[in-house]
């Protein structure tokens, strides 16, 4: 499974790449924002740390509006993958990148009927926001394994892009429902390598080590 940090923050993606497990990165303009900086420089700056794919959002509603921009962020380097929300005109211009060879990721996906319409445009990823759906009482998890099942009966490669996830459960779940990918905040990245038997069970260890005898250091030895 891949791991996607859900983040513009490049402290955030410099720390994650340092742990050597993460794939690539998705924005959006909420995350853009609250940089301060533009949108263009901070697309820059994450395609200097991160050779994996970085989701960068369009923002127009209009099908050459969205081919545009996402043209722009093309040339910016091979690694940008076009997001484009899941309405009518986002599902032509997928079709139209996706016949010119360039990625995309269909972002605000809220059922799996709209999961099957992009992976019928061509879709690279699907991002089903979970945590969105669980807020208003509906099963975002339930939604990935319909989008599963329908994505395996057809066999359609588009690849299952588990967003909008709150924490460790979340990955769990996304893993066990056979998501290809999770994008993950920073502060779910870092909670998911904790635990608090891991803590004790080392603190017990470094202890009981103080009560081993050490071999002594030859004599002139460094
Ligand atoms: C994914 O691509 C979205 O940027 C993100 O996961 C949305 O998450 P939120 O619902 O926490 O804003």
């Amino acid at each position: 499974m891949k791991f996607f940090l859900d983040t513009a923050d490049v402290n955030e993606i410099r720390e994650a790449m340092e742990w050597g497990l993460l794939d690539g990165v998705t924005t959006n303009p909420s995350l853009v924002a609250k940089t301060g900086l533009t949108f263009d420089q901070v697309l820059r700056d994450i395609v200097k740390i991160v050779p994996g794919p970085v989701s960068a959002e369009v923002t127009a509603l209009d099908k050459q509006g969205m081919l545009d921009q996402a043209h722009q962020y093309a040339d910016i380097a091979p690694n940008i993958v076009i997001k484009v929300p899941l309405i009518a005109e986002g599902l032509k211009a997928v079709k139209a990148l996706t016949e010119e060879g360039l990625k995309t990721n269909v972002t605000l996906c809220f059922s799996s009927v709209q999961a099957l319409l992009a992976a019928k445009a061509g879709a690279t990823y699907i991002s089903p926001f979970i945590g969105r759906l669980d807020d208003i009482g509906v099963d975002g998890m339930g939604t990935v394994r319909d989008i599963r099942t329908i994505y395996d009966n057809y066999k359609y490669p588009t690849q299952i892009l588990v967003a909008s996830a709150r924490g460790p459960l979340h990955v769990r779940d996304a893993a066990i429902a056979g998501a290809d990918v999770v994008t993950i905040p920073f502060k779910v990245f870092q909670m998911l390598v904790k635990h608090p038997l891991t803590d004790s069970g080392l603190q017990q260890f470094l202890e009981d080590w103080k009560k081993v005898p050490q071999d002594k250091k030859p004599e002139g030895g460094v």
